[in-house]
């Protein structure tokens, strides 16, 4: 067996914190309605200086230190976003150059929207596997505030930007994420216009089909993993889910019977921030003590694409 061990992560968010409140001077909504359909009170929006770049660079940063590891050390830098300040330059490579990564580091953003960073863990592990570096740096990172329409209450309460650093470590003894991945390719459910599309590239949304995709593939997925794996639910000892709506994650626990305990989540304040929700909520957990050393996480990510993906994750 080979694969990836969790050895540090890192995050960062803007300092501009939006409430429901605030949200109900932009449009016709209430802090019951956000709060009770989503479970969402308050986001986080760049403003000022703030902007992708700088908040990867910010996570990024922090993730290095708490490793412990040089940039040298540093074999492949991935970036999971769909709203990079260039497309060109990635963001990946912007990094290369501010952290002072060799110039031979595998630099990529790539986007798999919700499930982006999932996918960039399990892409890690593969380029890991060939490179001479065995260590990686994988950054789920968002500004959804500036694809966001603010005149339309549906989709505009939902959103918050932020991003998540992992280091990971690639060992031959170490365990495989056992990832588990898929696309059903599908415009009428989430569609962001690309540049050459002539319309603004605001999210659109159909709320309703994308509850009942997510509510069907999350628990489908976080059993395959397991299966994968060969264990039972049981032995996972913290389920990181992309956090877009608190009732999905409700139905999700109800449905694969696991301890609500084990699957605790940061919605209320951060909203859903697509590629960057699974590795802040990691961050979250790995510095308030709630995934400790040894312990597993079930990561899995969905949305836009539409894509899902499901890995398991231990931390070093
Ligand atoms: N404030 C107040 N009312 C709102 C509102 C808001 N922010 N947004 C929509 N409404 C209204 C609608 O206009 C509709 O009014 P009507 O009945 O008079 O037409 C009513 O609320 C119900 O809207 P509906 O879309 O049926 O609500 P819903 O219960 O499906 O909840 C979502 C809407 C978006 C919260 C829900 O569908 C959802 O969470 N979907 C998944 C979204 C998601 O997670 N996306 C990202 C995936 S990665």
């Amino acid at each position: 067996m080979s694969g990836i061990k969790l050895i540090s992560t890192g995050s960062a968010l803007p300092v501009r914190e939006v409430t429901n409140f605030d949200m109900e001077k932009l449009v016709e909504t209430s802090d019951e309605w956000i709060s009770t359909r989503t479970g969402i009170s308050a986001r986080r929006f760049c403003s000022g200086e703030e902007c992708h770049t700088s908040l990867c660079l910010a996570a990024a940063r922090q993730a290095l230190e708490r490793s412990g590891l040089r940039p040298e050390q540093i074999g492949v830098c991935l970036v999971a976003t769909l709203t990079q300040d260039t497309m060109t330059p990635s963001t990946a490579c912007v990094l290369q150059k501010e952290l002072g990564l060799p110039e031979d580091t595998v630099c990529f953003d790539l986007n798999a929207a919700c499930a982006g960073f999932v996918y960039g863990l399990h892409t890690a592990e593969c380029l890991l596997a060939a490179a001479e570096r065995k260590y990686g740096l994988v950054i789920g990172c968002e500004v959804l505030s500036r694809i966001t329409d603010f005149t339309d209450r549906s989709t505009c309460v939902l959103f918050g930007d932020g991003a998540g650093a992992a280091i990971l470590e690639w060992g031959e003894d170490y365990p495989s994420l056992c990832a588990v991945m898929g696309s059903r390719g599908n415009r009428q459910v989430l569609m962001i216009p690309g540049v050459n599309t002539g319309s603004p590239n605001f999210i659109h949304m159909d709320g309703k089909e994308v509850f009942r995709f997510a509510v069907d593939v999350l628990p489908k997925c976080a059993k395959e993993v397991a299966a994968k794996a060969g264990i039972s639910l049981d032995q996972v000892d913290r389920f990181v889910f992309h956090q877009a709506n608190q009732r999905i994650l409700d139905y999700a626990i109800k449905k694969l019977k696991i301890d609500p305990a084990r699957c605790v989540g940061n919605i209320a304040r951060t909203g859903n921030t697509s590629a960057a929700s699974v590795p802040l909520l990691l961050d979250e957990l790995v510095t308030s003590g709630a995934l400790r050393s040894g312990q597993r996480a079930l990561c899995a990510g969905f949305g836009g694409g539409l894509t899902w993906a499901g890995a398991l994750l231990q931390l070093a």
